[in-house]
Formats: C-alpha cells, sequence, structure tokens
C-alpha cells in the first residue's frame, strides 16, 4: 500500500456511509494518517448533549430517537468547526453532510472559502452487517476520551474478587472509564437511522457522482482491510483531483 500522504492541500474528504458503517472507526485513522483533523458532527453533538448546553439538549431529543438534528443546527457547527485554524490544510468530515440541504452548504461555504477539491469516499456496508456492527459497539463513558469498541475485540473483563456478586464490567483499554452503550444504538432507534440513512442521507451518493468526486470502497471485511481500501482509494482520488 503507498503510504506517502496525498499532497492535495487542502485534503477536504467526506466519508459517507450507512450508521455503523465504520465512518469513525475509519475516518479516526485516515486523519492520524492524512495529518488533518477529523470532524465528526456526531461527537461533537454528544458532547454538547453530556454538557447539557441549549444545542445540546436541543440536539439529544432528535439523536435518541434516531432523528436527523435540524439542519439549520448541524449546518452552523459544521461551519464554525471548519473555519478553525487546524482545518487550513484539510479535514475529514464523518457523518456531515447527511441531508442535500447540508451538502449544498457545505459547497458554499468551501467556494467562499477559495476551496474546491473535495474527494467523497462512500464506505458501502450491507444493513445487515451494519446492524450486527452496531449492537456490539460499546462507547467510553468518559466524554473526553470516546473511544469506539467492539465487544467482539475487546480483552476479556478481568474478573472480580470471588463473593462479590458484581456483574463484571469491561472498562475502556484507553483510560479505563466504564464501557457503555450509546442511547442511540437501541433496537429501534437503530431501524429509525437506517430508515433515515435511506430516506435522506443515500441521496448524497447520486449527488456526489454527478459531481464527479465519489468513490466507493467496500466497508466489509476486516479494519485494517477497509482502512487500507480507503487509503487507496484516496491516493487514487487525489492523484487525480
Ligand atoms: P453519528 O455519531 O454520526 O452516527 P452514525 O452516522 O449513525 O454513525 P455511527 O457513529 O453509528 O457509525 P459509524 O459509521 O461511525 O461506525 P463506527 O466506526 O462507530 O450521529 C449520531 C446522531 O447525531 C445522528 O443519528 C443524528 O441524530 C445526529 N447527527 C450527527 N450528524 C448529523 C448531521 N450531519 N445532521 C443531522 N443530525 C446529525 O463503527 C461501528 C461499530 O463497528 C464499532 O463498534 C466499531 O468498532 C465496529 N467496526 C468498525 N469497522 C468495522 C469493521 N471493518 N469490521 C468490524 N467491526 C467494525
Amino acid at each position: 500500500m503507498a503510504s506517502v500522504p496525498p499532497t492535495v492541500v487542502p485534503l477536504d474528504v467526506i466519508l459517507l456511509g450507512p450508521p455503523g458503517s465504520g465512518k469513525g472507526t475509519q475516518a479516526q485513522l485516515l486523519a492520524q494518517r492524512a495529518g488533518v483533523p477529523q470532524i465528526s458532527t456526531g461527537d461533537i453533538l454528544r458532547a454538547a448533549a453530556a454538557a447539557g448546553t441549549p444545542i445540546g439538549r436541543r440536539a439529544k431529543q432528535y439523536m435518541e430517537a434516531g432523528k436527523l438534528v435540524p439542519d439549520e443546527v448541524v449546518i452552523g457547527i459544521a461551519q464554525e468547526r471548519i473555519a478553525q485554524p487546524d482545518c487550513a490544510r484539510g479535514f475529514i468530515l464523518d457523518g456531515f453532510p447527511r441531508t442535500l440541504p447540508q451538502a449544498e452548504a457545505l459547497e458554499k461555504t468551501l467556494q467562499a472559502a477559495g476551496r474546491s477539491v473535495l474527494i467523497v469516499l462512500d464506505l458501502d456496508v450491507d444493513d445487515q452487517q451494519v446492524t450486527r456492527r452496531i449492537s456490539g459497539r460499546r462507547v467510553c463513558s468518559d466524554p473526553s476520551c470516546a473511544a469506539v469498541y467492539h465487544v467482539d475485540t475487546l480483552p476479556s473483563p478481568c474478573p472480580l474478587p470471588e463473593g462479590e456478586g458484581r456483574v463484571r464490567e469491561r472498562r475502556c483499554p484507553e483510560c479505563g472509564a466504564g464501557l457503555v452503550q450509546r442511547a442511540d444504538d437501541a433496537e429501534e432507534a437503530v431501524r429509525q437511522r437506517l430508515r433515515v440513512y435511506h430516506g435522506q442521507t443515500e441521496p448524497l451518493i447520486d449527488y456526489y457522482e454527478s459531481r464527479g468526486v465519489l468513490r466507493r470502497v467496500n466497508g466489509e471485511g476486516d479494519i485494517e482491510e477497509v482502512a487500507r481500501r480507503v487509503w487507496e482509494a484516496l491516493q487514487a482520488a487525489a492523484g487525480g483531483a
């Protein structure tokens, strides 16, 4: 696999894909490798909800029901984040845009900043597979860590001393805080998120395809395998940009 980071600057990348397709996992790896920040609107909204800010309190009800937070709220958050100095050399967007109005707003924001090269990588994973991935997802309960795991790849929990009768608990290998399931990973919320994805976000595939900036990436297989495909797609897109 080519290991030289793409030389396109700014390297503005969008990761598209259904909930649970691995956008967050791959965005984090790609951001480290390409040396640009990962921007997850889901993480920003969850941190705001945990902090109890007015935006966070408003967003929480939508997120827990598996619905999209209104465009005007999310667009403002994304624009503010993209304007930060660390995004001058590019960014990896994870979870934004998710609707056509969001995609149009992003296009205008980038154009106004004189940025035109955009690479869109679509992680292709079927509904059955994403449902399996989401049902096993566990996240760190400390919002400042927010590491993401899957029960299949976590180390076994340490046995508690005999006789205490407590439930054995898995802890975050990064920071030691408890691991929890996200409120919107409950079965009904996941079904709703998939309906929302197919209805409102999937049309963005055609939107970006018609602009000639879309690359499809097979998102099935283990994390390293998908990371290799994502990197190759990025290299190919940046080379042809
Ligand atoms: P957000 O946090 O963006 O959720 P999502 O898009 O539904 O995506 P997920 O975080 O569920 O999954 P992912 O694709 O990142 O997969 P992950 O890497 O974690 O948004 C949450 C909510 O916020 C939305 O529902 C909405 O309410 C609101 N929101 C956010 N942005 C918004 C916007 N722009 N507009 C409006 N509302 C917005 O992986 C999943 C699991 O699989 C993990 O356990 C992981 O370890 C595992 N895994 C990953 N890759 C693999 C692999 N290759 N093989 C096996 N397991 C894998």
